[in-house]
């Protein structure tokens, strides 16, 4: 028998892991370091750069982030149902059921109230638990039950209880009513404690839901509920820990047919778990997909309403190392199922992060249908007992195979779970792991992002159809309040690149994101936090920029040039041709305002010998590479600048300390991404010296007499304090300089020196 890549071997490979990473993320930097410097055409550090950048101010400015009226401080907007078909969004929060339109979240929105009964709250204040943050009615549950009805469980102060809603009405005459005579326990249906992770499913009118069944969460329990009126049974996994589920956070849970064959369909949910093997103490967490069959009704006599068709394998997400040491993210934290064309196999996005506490890492991988179906259908683990470790069984397996669904088609002797043989049953019950993982389809994260200042949460994706081929894009929440947009693109040869289009700070405050969902129809995200719940558009392609190079540069699925601006693609549209480039965004063959100039900006500057002067240049995208040039007067060849103790090149522009008569000539800021170069402003520097200002100096000036050349030492601690200043402080520097220089200017001693910014923008449209 050979040993199962469970937790010994593994907690001492991450061991080495956390060493290693110690020392490769040193040699990384120093490399990354080098590269950065002695090749600075191949700016690989700015590939993880989200190209485009928008806060919060920015967002609500340009109506891409509408707020909800209703949302206020610590209300954890957290649980969403949306219902495209009849056009309504509801919207559980702390003590509050929303109804709103998803068309306009902030017109005519309904609240219910239901909070948690008074003697409930002081009794979970009595147990000690926090009174605004867990002794509260929090909405946990909200499922379409039918067409007018809704079922709703809240955490009710520690106290879960559950109940039906009525929705009547249609848009703005429509109204919530809670059904108070329907209120039952909703315990095993929703949890306790309201930030704990939960998962929970309503199919033909049964209730899936994997949660801690106590006050105190140590029973993890996946179990079923609800039903047509005579069958109402609990059905439950088996609280043996050691095999079936321990310490169990609940992610998500999915209904998918395995085959056409209807009493093979599923229900396949996805949690982490602490596992403990042998007789360590220690635990590790892991990541799980498990399944169920729906018509599964318990056993006979063991297993009495429980699973008897329970199986789980392990989900591995991890980047492959060199000398076999993978860097493994193990910790679930949302599942997306993208529909394809076949409804049996959606496609599995899973967003994961590491238990290390050396490093943050985030990761998306993605799963087949296909590869998680092989892997049930593989070896089972086997453990001797409790103290042991799980390897691979390999003796003789009951009829019918295990984790079958029974179907009178199969076997006319087993119509129902009850007719399995004991044998069978006694086997589940000790062996519902199975021994093989489940691996990414790429054998690696398509997406990871590791010692960032977040961390991913959650995740919705969009299949978008573009001119060169459909997309998958991902939307990706984080703990800091912010959605990034990545697209990944596979070339001809299949490698594959992401693009982090952009990075929206969705909250005003950086709190984590509780929940989103996605609107195909509305092409929006609805997005809730602890504070609110806000509604996001998925594009806004104005913003790229007033050039198609610009727009196509963006590479962005969504959008594209239709001959005046950076708008919304929409493919068979009967519009003139629309000019996007996906895959390689190179506007040289798609644009033909690229090499004209058309969108050059072009200013005047004039500068004063011996003093400061500030070139700004801005790049929409965060990722382009910004360089400068100068062609000197009589010179016949551009040349870089190269920065030094005297020029500064910033993200915002040139900063010339202590201006010289040679710095004068016409500047070019040039911007790079991939491969695709242009400029974006000419500027003439023009530097006059200080007999020419003096000249025109008014008489009335008491110190006009001063030499108006900064000491050197003087100018050592203004450049020291400069290096010392973070970017953006930078940018204040500068601009606290633009306004000394502007209220010299309104006293009139710049009468003559007047600093011209003509910004001729000389675009023909
Ligand atoms: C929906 O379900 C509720 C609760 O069981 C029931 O009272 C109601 O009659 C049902 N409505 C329809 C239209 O089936
Ligand atoms: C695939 O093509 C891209 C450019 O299209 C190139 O950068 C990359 O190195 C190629 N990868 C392989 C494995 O050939
Ligand atoms: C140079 O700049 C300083 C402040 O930065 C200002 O006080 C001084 O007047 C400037 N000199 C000239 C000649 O403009």
């Amino acid at each position: 028998m050979k040993t199962a890549e469970e937790p010994d071997k593994q907690r001492q490979r991450s061991r080495h892991h956390h060493l290693r990473m110690g020392w490769f993320s040193s040699v990384w930097w120093s490399t990354l370091v080098m590269l950065f410097f002695s090749l600075p055409e191949v700016n690989s550090k700015k590939e993880s750069v989200p190209r485009v950048k928008l806060g919060y101010k920015e967002l609500i400015h340009s109506r891409s982030v509408v707020p909800f009226v209703g949302s206020s401080e610590g209300q954890r907007f957290q649980t969403v149902l949306l219902d495209e078909e009849r056009s309504r969004l509801l919207l559980g929060a702390k003590d509050h059921i929303y109804l709103m339109d998803p068309d306009d979240i902030n017109k005519h929105p309904k609240k219910l109230s239901w909070p948690a009964p008074r003697d409930r709250v002081d009794m979970c204040i009595l147990a000690g638990k926090n009174p605004l943050t867990e002794c509260a009615n929090f909405i946990r549950v909200l499922h379409s039950y039918n067409r007018s009805h809704v079922y709703a469980c809240g955490t009710g102060a520690f106290h879960p209880t559950c109940a039906f809603l009525e929705v009547k009405g249609h848009k703005e005459d429509s109204w919530l009513h809670l059904h108070s005579n329907t209120m039952e326990s909703g315990r095993m249906k929703c949890p306790f404690d309201p930030h704990q992770p939960f998962a929970s499913v309503l199919t033909d009118q049964y209730l899936y839901a994997g949660t801690a069944s106590d006050f105190l969460g140590k029973d993890s329990t996946f179990s079923r509920s609800l039903g047509p009126p005579p069958d109402q049974q609990y059905i439950r996994t088996d609280i043996s820990e050691d095999y079936w589920i321990n310490e169990g956070k609940f992610i998500s849970a999915h209904p998918i047919a395995d085959t056409y064959n209807p009493d093979d369909d599923k229900i396949y949910f996805f949690f982490r778990e602490a596992s403990r093997d042998g007789s360590t103490t220690d635990k590790s967490v892991l990541s799980r997909v498990a399944r169920i069959c729906r018509n599964d009704v318990g056993g006979l006599r063991s297993l009495t309403n429980k699973w008897t068709t329970f199986l789980k394998a392990r989900l591995v997400c991890s980047i492959p190392g060199p000398d076999g040491v993978d860097t493994h993210f193990d910790e679930l934290q949302d599942i997306f199922l993208l529909p394809s064309r076949d409804e049996r196999n959606p496609t599995v996005y899973g967003v994961f992060t590491t238990t290390s506490s050396i490093f943050k890492g985030s990761a998306v991988c993605v799963y087949n249908m296909e590869d998680i179906r092989a892997v049930f259908n593989g070896p089972y683990s086997h453990k001797e007992g409790p103290d042991h470790r799980w390897v691979e069984y390999e003796g003789r397996i009951p009829y019918p195979r295990p984790g079958t669904c029974p179907s009178r088609t199969y076997d006319p002797h087993i119509k129902t779970t009850k007719d399995f043989p004991d044998e069978v049953i006694s086997f589940i019950r000790l062996h519902p792991l199975m021994y093989r993982s489940v691996h990414p389809m790429t054998g690696r994260p398509v997406f990871t992002r590791i010692n960032t200042e977040y961390r991913l949460t959650q995740i919705v994706v969009d299949r978008v159809a573009a001119e060169d081929g459909q997309y998958a894009v991902m939307f990706l929440g984080t703990d800091t309040g912010s959605v990034l947009k990545v697209v990944s693109i596979t070339q001809e040869n299949w490698s594959t690149e992401e693009i982090i289009l952009e990075e929206l700070q969705v909250f005003k405050s950086p709190s984590p994101i509780l929940n989103m969902e996605i609107s195909s129809k509305q092409q929006q995200l609805f997005v809730g936090g602890s504070d609110g719940l806000v509604q996001v558009s998925l594009h806004r392609c104005h913003i790229y920029g007033q050039g198609c190079a610009e727009c196509c540069l963006a590479r962005d699925p969504y959008c594209a040039w239709d001959g005046t601006q950076c708008s919304r693609y929409i493919p068979a549209s009967k519009r003139r041709a629309r000019r996007q480039d996906i895959k390689h965004g190179d506007p040289s063959s798609h644009c033909w305002d690229t090499e004209d100039g058309r969108n050059v900006e072009e200013k005047v500057l004039y500068g004063v010998e011996s003093n400061s002067s500030f070139l700004e240049c801005v790049s929409k995208s965060q990722q382009a590479l910004i360089r400068w040039f100068i062609l000197k007067p009589g010179a016949d060849h551009r040349q870089e600048i190269k920065p030094d103790e005297r020029v500064l090149i910033t993200e915002r522009g040139l900063l010339i300390r202590w201006l010289q008569r040679s710095d004068a000539g016409s500047y070019f800021c040039t911007s790079q991404e991939h491969r695709f170069t242009r400029t974006l402003l000419h500027l003439s520097l023009h530097v006059l010296d200080h007999g020419q200002i003096q000249a025109h100096q008014p008489a009335t000036r008491e110190s006009s007499d001063n030499p108006p050349v900064t000491e050197p030492r003087q100018r050592y601690k203004d450049y020291l304090r400069m290096l010392s200043v973070p970017v953006r402080s930078l940018d204040e520097y500068c601009e606290t300089l633009w306004h000394k220089e502007k209220k010299q200017k309104q006293k009139g001693k710049w009468k003559h020196v007047q600093e011209l910014r003509k910004s001729r923008n000389r675009r023909h449209h």
